[in-house]
């Protein structure tokens, strides 16, 4: 068991009205590990109440700090860390030129190992603890990502990327090596063995992981569809109306679809614990289509604002009454830093030229990169909060990192102003710790600079 005493930030824990962010200035949490040995949340709240409780527990004094839950990133692509800030004329063009070559090289095992350890050191270097993540169309990429994973204890959900036409040979899911099957039947073997090895293995979760509609046959769609049905407690991610070019590609792909979205209903591929990352260019059917099959989207405003793709409609997707959360999508997005994710998500819903602009609120904003996102993913209680019971996975905020954030944080008059200084003025510097609950006595923690 260990305490740690500071500020701490934390949601209620029944969030349904929307976000209620607390701050308890003079904090303890406690942790220690379950039956099963996973470091949990036995307790937070106010030190003068707890220590009592508590007394003997080795605690961590950290004066000035702030205790959040880690943070959750709804949507993101290891194989991407090296095409981050590549310009291209839209979502297509990037692909093309840039995403789809660098995505190659992920047929070698050693290549993805390094760039798995790279991609999950540097989530966890910003405070992300937690990751919907796809692989490439390799079975090796999806491999290394796991291994890496389960390494460090992290809580992520990934899966084989389905793509089996519209793309370089290479970059496609392959045949079986003796011609046995073609390359939609493997992948979708594959995805039934690698779901089987990994899916609930430690903190490991599986996702079936078609791209997007345009890259995938009829067969190998209702393949993961058909999937997706024999294995319901297994997570869905794709992408669904990010751009103009692509929704139009998809619907001459699938004229007897209703809208880009339908083809994914269509397939079997909208139910509870599916993710579907931008859903910019909806109409209010798909909005209801999506609220009522228990899908939710993965809102990627870096990304967004980067490829040119569109505005994500907060207040329409409010009156559908959908759930959401935020995500970085690296590499179309443009930085690991929720602090920086948040920030572009205040700036696409105060967009008034395509839609009604609107302030998202500080506590909003982290709301859905932590307890609202785990709400979204089906992980509520679990990761993206510090009541007891959550797993311990926690960072350790410092708002004097630097000399402006410390000006201004000092200045800010209540909850609000002060989560919103560090929204504006954070980055990875405003972490200085992440810790990861273990299946040991011992946390793993990565400190900062
Ligand atoms: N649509 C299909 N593939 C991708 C991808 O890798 N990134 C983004 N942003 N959109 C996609
Ligand atoms: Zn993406």
């Amino acid at each position: 068991m260990k305490a740690y005493r500071a500020s701490l930030l934390s949601f209620a824990p029944d969030s349904e009205s929307g976000p209620c962010a607390a701050l308890e200035e003079d904090g303890l949490l406690v942790v220690g590990p379950d039956a099963a040995g996973r470091q949990r949340v036995l307790a937070s709240g106010p030190y003068q109440l707890l220590k009592a409780r508590f007394q003997g527990v080795p605690t961590e004094h950290l004066p000035g700090r702030i205790i959040a839950p880690g943070f959750i990133d709804m949507h993101n692509h290891f194989a991407q860390t090296n095409v981050i800030g590549s310009p291209a004329d839209g979502l297509l063009p990037w692909l093309e030129h840039y995403t789809f070559p660098e995505e190659q090289r992920f047929s070698s095992a050693q290549y993805s190992a390094e760039a798995a350890r790279f991609f999950l050191d540097e989530l966890l270097r910003n405070g992300v603890t937690t990751a919907l993540t796809f692989g490439t169309c390799s079975t090796e990429s999806v491999e290394a990502l796991f291994c890496a994973a389960q390494q460090r204890c992290m809580r992520l959900i990934s899966g084989l990327c389905l793509m089996d036409r519209h793309a370089p040979a290479g970059v496609l899911n392959r045949a079986a090596p003796d011609g046995s099957r073609n390359a939609c039947e493997q992948s979708l073997l594959d995805s039934e063995a690698l779901l089987q090895r990994w899916h609930g293995k430690d903190r490991l979760g599986y996702a079936i992981t078609p791209r997007f509609a345009p890259s995938c046959s009829d067969q190998q769609l209702r393949g993961a569809g058909e999937l997706a049905q024999r294995y319901p407690e297994v997570w869905i991610q794709s992408h669904v109306a990010e751009n103009r070019d692509e929704i139009a590609w998809a619907r001459q792909l699938f004229p007897s679809s209703r809208s880009y979205l339908a083809t994914y209903a269509d397939a079997g591929l909208l139910r509870r614990r599916a993710v579907y990352a931008h859903c910019l260019h909806f109409d209010d059917q798909d909005r209801a289509l999506l609220r009522s099959s228990g899908a939710v989207a993965a809102v990627c405003p870096t990304s967004n604002l980067f490829l040119g793709s569109g505005f994500f409609d907060y207040g329409a997707a409010d009156r559908a009454g959908l759930q959401y959360g935020l995500a970085s999508d690296v590499g179309g997005g443009t930085s690991f830093s929720p602090f920086h994710t948040m920030l572009a998500a205040y700036y696409v819903a105060r967009e008034s030229q395509g839609k009604a602009g609107r302030s998202l609120s500080p506590q909003q904003l982290w709301w859905q990169h932590t307890a609202g996102a785990a709400r979204a993913l089906g992980l509520d209680g679990v990761v993206g909060n510090l009541q007891p019971g959550c797993e311990a996975d926690f960072v350790v905020l410092n708002p004097q990192a630097t000399p402006l954030l410390a000006r201004r944080s000092a200045q800010a008059g209540n909850l609000d102003e002060l989560l919103f200084s560090m929204i504006v003025l954070g980055d990875d510097r405003l972490i200085e710790r992440t810790v990861i609950s273990q299946a040991q006595e011992a946390l793993f923690t990565i400190d900062g600079p």
